[in-house]
């Protein structure tokens, strides 16, 4: 199942602001924001609240890391049958956060497929967006790992990766959606990515760690309307 684009994909990521209840409140913020504004809106709870928030919510859920493994005999892994399961539309893979080796990528990338999922798969530079579009995933979200967390906009600090990115896949797919995240916390930081050719933002501490996490993503949000 595709999303929407231009679409703003949140993920909360293990932040203690995004815990079990507060995970859930955040996620009805992007669902509430979403129906007000009209703009797509994504969530990624935290692993052990997929399901049980992907059950409440109308939004589109994503894991925020699966594993490229078949179902059976394992523990603690996150395969990609159970995501599905757990109601989710897709999965991120290969945040820097969550690295993974590239033939894991595109196993999970390839099962994913035949699950009916989609992947958004993070890359941390121009060649790390041109290698792994190859694999022809959903999405390449490019992001920077110096930027995460910052608060300086990839789309304002590092705009050259970003029309890069948008320019090396395009050229290898281009049914492949582009994001871009790291330091993303206004609406103007979104409307300068998507001027840049993204599809889309992918962020998270602009959000869970605001103050006011519905003032937030309002901003973020006009950044697209
Ligand atoms: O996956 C989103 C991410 O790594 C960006 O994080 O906190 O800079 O929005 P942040």
């Amino acid at each position: 199942m595709a999303l929407k684009l231009p679409v703003i994909v949140l993920n909360v990521k293990s932040y203690r602001e995004s815990m079990g209840e507060k995970g859930l409140a955040l996620a009805r913020i992007c669902e509430s924001v979403a129906e007000e504004t009209g703009v797509s809106i994504a969530i990624a709870p935290q692993q052990v609240d997929l399901a049980w928030i992907a059950r409440q919510v109308k939004i589109s859920c994503l894991a925020q890391h699966a594993d490229a493994l078949e179902a059976g005999s394992r523990t603690g892994y996150v395969v990609l049958e159970a995501v599905k399961a757990a109601g989710a539309v897709g999965t991120l893979l290969n945040h820097s956060e969550h690295p993974m080796d590239i033939a894991d990528v595109d196993a999970a990338v390839q099962q994913a497929k035949q699950l009916g999922l989609i992947t958004i798969v993070c890359a941390k530079d121009t060649d790390a967006s041109t290698a792994l579009a190859k694999l022809r995933p959903y999405s390449i979200a490019v992001e920077p790992p110096a930027l995460i967390g910052s608060g300086i906009a990839v789309s304002k600090a590092d705009p050259k990766i970003v029309s890069e990115s948008v320019e090396v896949v395009k050229k290898i797919y281009k049914d492949i959606a582009v994001l871009c995240g790291a330091g993303i916390t206004t609406g103007e930081d979104v409307r300068a990515a998507i001027e840049l050719g993204a599809e889309g933002v992918l962020l998270a501490s602009g959000v869970v760690k605001a103050k006011d996490p519905r003032a937030a993503l309002l901003d973020l949000a006009g950044g697209i309307r």
